[in-house]
């Protein structure tokens, strides 16, 4: 089953193909790794998968049927898909608990709650700060309180765009682990990154795009070994 279809989107600027007849399709359970140069699409993809940009034309199913492309962001973020941006966007002013508290959204029970900030705070290690604000936080921590933020609301579509941007290679290790740990089979994580290594780690099948399209699509070895992805992006 299908956690998330891309059918021949297209997203445009002005006369500047973002998306170009783009298709892709994760299955439940899956890491998708999306690759590619600057400039790709990568976050644009994100962008029309959570009604920030409106495709020109195409189709977004979340599950095999339920259809996103025409969904408001708020409709979007209350059928189960939640994103981290690339630039980490916690509030400085609240502590990690509070933040957390935020990213479980209005549709958690106030039952529920306690529990949920509890296991969320376990899953990201972030246990021993859960009352520190969130401004004093390693840059590390910040990311992993970030991809909480994500979890805390048990999204069934993870989007995250360049979770280990500016990590040490301890970081990057430790969020590989915590995105293995994050896998269910009613779930599907998309994590777009520039760091191969932990590209290589965390992702069942990788998309390369290229200029909107994709160029390439399997394993990372497959990528590693496709001339195509060579020129563009690897060997550069
Ligand atoms: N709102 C916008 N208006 C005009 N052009 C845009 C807009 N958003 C993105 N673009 C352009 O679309 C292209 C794709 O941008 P995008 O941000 O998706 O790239 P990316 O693959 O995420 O790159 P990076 O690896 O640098 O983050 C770029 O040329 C960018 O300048
Ligand atoms: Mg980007």
């Amino acid at each position: 089953m299908s956690a998330l279809v891309i059918d021949n989107l297209h997203v445009v600027f002005g006369a500047f193909r973002a998306l170009d007849a783009l298709s892709l399709a994760v299955d439940s359970g899956e890491v998708r790794a999306v690759i590619g140069p600057n400039g790709a699409g990568k976050t644009t993809l994100l962008d029309a998968i959570t009604g920030i940009t409106r495709p020109r034309s195409g189709r977004i199913l979340l599950g095999d049927t339920y259809d996103l492309t025409a969904c408001s962001e708020a409709e979007i973020a209350r059928a189960g898909v939640r994103r981290k941006f690339q630039k980490p966007s916690v509030f400085p002013a609240l502590t990690v608990r509070e933040n957390l508290a935020i990213g479980c959204g209005p549709e958690c029970p106030a039952r529920t709650r306690p529990a949920r900030l509890a296991s969320t705070l376990s899953e990201t290690g972030l246990e021993a700060r859960a009352d520190t604000l969130a401004g004093a936080l390693a840059h590390g921590e910040k990311q992993w309180l970030e991809i909480g933020m994500v979890l805390a609301s048990e999204p069934r579509l993870i989007l995250l765009d360049e979770p280990v941007a500016g990590l040490s290679d301890a970081e990057t290790a430790s969020t590989a682990d915590l995105i293995g740990a994050l896998r269910r089979p009613d779930r599907a994580i998309l994590v777009i990154e520039h760091d191969m290594a932990f590209v290589e780690a965390v992702a069942d099948r990788v998309t390369v795009l290229h200029e909107g399209r994709t160029l390439f699509e399997g394993s990372m070895t497959g990528a590693r070994a496709d001339a195509r992805v060579i020129e563009v992006f690897l060997g550069r």
